[in-house]
């Protein structure tokens, strides 16, 4: 089963960035405590692992992420004795400037938190919620027809309040070691000195051009004089600067009150087009929830994540859950993604069916994962060939309540955080903004969520309600998956990914090859991706997942070649520690 790292190596994609590219994506060390910044060749040293498949290892702490300006924010915290928590905050609050496009202060989080002290596992919601003020029928047509998703999206009617700025401060509260206001040191440094503009968001501004026009301050800064951001220049973003002192100074109410408030809520209900109903009410009552993990047994391992309204970890759990009744025994054998395919769609059948957010609507929670479930839905798996039929099953529930299959949208988008710090606290946070630049509407130098796209567009369907509808302070369904898989009560393994709805196939395979297939979780998260939703596989170009395709259509799948934009972020945690960042993207693990 094990595979020789040349193998290995020939199942690698191609790197997307050059090792010149990653070096002008490293900050010039002119921060205020140098001492504790890494150097440029460490970080150097942290990208050429990556893209050479090898993880990075560690003794003491590590933290893998999207972009090396925002490992290095979190790495900083940690070098100075910070917690996890500490190094999340100064992280996200560099990705919120740095990779804009994918989450930051206008958006919504969920935090899964080993506490080394204790050995118990916490999951914090921090996911946006509908406004007060909007009404089921938000994103359909006079006519009842759901909306064009574009046309839903931009604006202020997608804007569901923000959660972040909520969850970094109660984080911060219950495991912060450091001075919350020197959280903001390098997130603030940068905002006023500039940032070198990355590749990836360089080419998401071009590709976007259209739609981030459409708003004058969204426009100013990602269009500057008219013409996208270029790799390679130096951004600065003084309005975020300014907000980050609020913050630093005021905590999270400088944020859901006042003049960033304001702002925010004026933003949103004066949207040319497409105006929305946030309110000062629904910033003042935002609250991060506190929820029971979801975790699932598969091998020796227990599969932990954030239960509703994610419907991530009960999706991974789901479909790993099927194959503990199986072998699917190695990455190159068609069978394999046969089983992990078709478990993966049962999956999203239930998903589809009875995920939501439960303090709204009843749902079969435990019983969705229940063992005996997870093994009357794997018999299904028996077959050769792909299953014909592929509907929910019928977990069990005390609640007779029929639900309608939901039809909502979610394209890939999101960023993913795991750390480990030098007091064995083990992070695994997915923060978004849900599209790539959210609702495209810019205020106080961050950009804002257009979360609420999440819910599904219709309400019913033949009469049946929809369990993921939209309705007053819900929190719309997602997809993100932060996990944390332990054995025998011990943290050892942190995982998550952006990506959408394949944020649930890209965890769960990620684990099935370091588990089963003897991968280190370097090779893990760079392995090629064959993912299916809904019935047909989408397969990475260039790599043998596309070479597998015409013996996935002898079997009856439909394919598509196709890029997927995983982000895994990952830290495997034994002996020593070992970092993986996903060669899809521009981030990198590092440890010392
Ligand atoms: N908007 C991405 C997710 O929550 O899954």
């Amino acid at each position: 089963m094990l595979r020789t790292l040349t193998a290995i190596a020939a199942l690698l994609i191609a790197p997307v960035l050059s090792a010149q590219q990653a070096a002008d994506a490293v900050a010039p060390e002119t921060g205020t405590d140098t001492a504790l910044s890494l150097t440029t060749a460490e970080l150097q040293s942290a990208w050429e692992r990556k893209q050479a498949g090898q993880p990075v290892e560690a003794q003491n702490w590590m933290i893998s992420a999207a972009n090396p300006l925002a490992v290095e924010a979190g790495a900083r915290i940690l070098r100075g004795g910070g917690s996890a928590a500490d190094a999340m905050v100064a992280t996200q609050l560099v990705l919120g400037l740095v990779e804009p496009q994918s989450s930051g202060l206008g958006g919504g989080a969920f935090l899964v938190w080993y506490d080394a002290d204790t050995g118990e596992l916490t999951t914090l919601d921090g996911r946006e919620t509908a406004p007060l003020a909007a009404t089921p029928r938000l994103f359909q047509t006079e006519s009842g027809e759901p909306m064009g998703f574009f046309d839903a999206v931009v604006g202020g009617r997608s804007v569901g309040t923000p959660g972040t700025p909520a969850l970094l401060e109660e984080a911060h509260s219950r495991w912060g070691r450091s001075p919350w206001p020197d959280l903001f040191d390098d997130a603030t440094r940068m905002a006023e000195d500039g940032f070198t503009v990355s590749p990836r968001l360089a080419a998401l501004v071009t590709a976007d051009a259209e739609r981030l026009a459409l708003h004058p301050q969204t426009a100013a800064y990602f269009l500057p004089g008219g013409e996208p951001l270029q790799a390679g220049d130096t951004l600065t973003n003084p309005a975020y600067a300014q907000t980050l002192r609020t913050l630093a100074s005021d905590g999270a109410d400088g944020f859901y009150s006042g003049d960033i408030a304001r702002d925010t809520i004026n933003t949103v209900r004066s949207a040319p087009n497409n105006p929305g109903v946030l309110s000062d009410l629904d910033l003042a009552l935002y609250s991060v929830r506190d929820r029971p993990a979801v975790c699932v047994a598969f091998r020796i391992y227990d599969i932990c994540g954030m239960g509703p309204p994610s419907s991530g970890a009960l999706s991974v759990g789901q479909i790993l859950g099927m194959l503990d009744h199986h072998a699917p025994g190695h990455p190159n054998d068609p069978h394999s993604w046969r089983l992990f395919g078709d478990a993966s769609r049962l999956a999203f059948a239930d998903r589809g069916r009875y995920m939501a957010d439960s303090d709204y609507v009843p749902m079969p929670t435990k019983g969705l994962v229940d063992p005996d479930y997870l093994a009357t839905r794997a018999q299904l798996l028996q077959g050769e060939t792909a299953l014909e039929e592929v509907a929910p099953g019928t977990p069990e529930w005390d609640h007779a309540i029929i639900w309608a299959d939901d039809d909502s949208v979610e394209l890939p988008s999101t960023s993913h955080i795991s750390i480990v710090d030098a007091a064995g606290n083990v992070l695994s946070m997915t923060t978004t903004i849900e599209n790539a630049f959210g609702s495209r509407l810019m205020t106080g130098g961050f950009l804002l969520n257009n979360e609420l796209t999440d819910f599904s567009f219709r309400t019913h369907r033949d009469g049946v309600p929809i369990a993921n509808r939209l309705e007053p302070g819900k929190r719309p369904r997602s997809s993100m998956a932060p996990t944390i898989v332990m054995k025998d009560g011990a943290p050892v393994l942190a995982i998550g990914s952006p990506g959408g709805s394949r944020i649930i196939p890209y965890v769960a395979k990620t684990i099935l090859a370091w588990a089963d297939w003897g991968l280190d979780i370097q090779q893990a998260v760079s392995l090629p991706h064959a993912v299916n939703r809904f019935g047909g596989y989408d397969l990475e170009p260039g790599t043998w997942a596309e070479a597998m395709q015409p013996k996935l259509e002898a079997m009856g799948y439909q394919t598509r070649i196709r890029d997927l934009n995983s982000g895994l972020h990952a830290i495997e945690i034994g002996t020593i520690l070992r970092g993986a960042a996903d060669p899809r993207r521009e981030g990198i693990a590092f440890g010392e």
